[in-house]
């Protein structure tokens, strides 16, 4: 079979590309350990509101200082709807879902990953200074285009902790409203 030089360039070039490509992903996997960005822990999507781990969501600090947020997505919204963490300090986003699958985007930046009903997605970055929009990148049904929030990343010396919260939004509901009825 005759080829024609031309076309055994290109052949040899595309084999070269593939072994390079299945390369890199394989040097990335092994020797960086590079995962995507999740754990396996799982939630029962029928009860996050009621689960401990999600009961508050928003921003919390830990006993060791450490800033998390834990979000939740449902069609079409992500709550808290607005966020704001300290800039130049590793914050761990935790979220899911309490529906369908949805795709947690921080624009512009890596803190990216699926979100999956039944599964904790977890990732730690930092933010520069700055305001940050927030996204659905998977198609999760007719209103997928309005699941938007807010981060602002404000300088540490300006940004307050949040205090403990003292009731939780079943609590509240519970108690059929947050008034002092005697
Ligand atoms: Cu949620 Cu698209």
């Amino acid at each position: 079979m005759k080829v024609d030089l031309y076309e055994k360039i290109w052949m040899w070039g595309v084999g070269v590309m593939l072994a390079l490509f299945f390369t890199s992903t394989a040097v990335a996997a092994v020797r960086d350990s590079l995962q995507p960005p999740s754990h396996v822990e799982t939630i029962d999507p029928t009860r996050v509101m009621a689960d401990a781990r999600f009961r508050t969501p928003g921003v919390s600090v830990d006993a060791a200082g450490h800033v998390q947020v834990r979000i939740v997505g449902m069609t079409f919204a992500w709550l808290p709807a607005d966020i704001t963490v300290p800039a130049a300090t590793p914050v761990t986003i935790r979220v899911t879902s309490m529906d369908v699958v949805h795709g947690f985007e921080i624009v512009r930046t890596d803190g990216q990953t699926m979100v999956l009903p039944g599964y904790v997605s977890q990732f730690t970055t930092t933010f520069d200074a700055g305001e940050y929009l927030i996204t659905c990148n998977e198609y999760c049904g007719v209103g997928h285009h309005t699941m938007a929030a807010k981060l602002h990343a404000v300088p540490r010396a300006q940004w307050h902790a949040p205090a403990v919260a003292a009731s939780t939004p079943t609590q509240i509901l519970a108690q059929g409203g947050s008034h002092d009825r005697r």
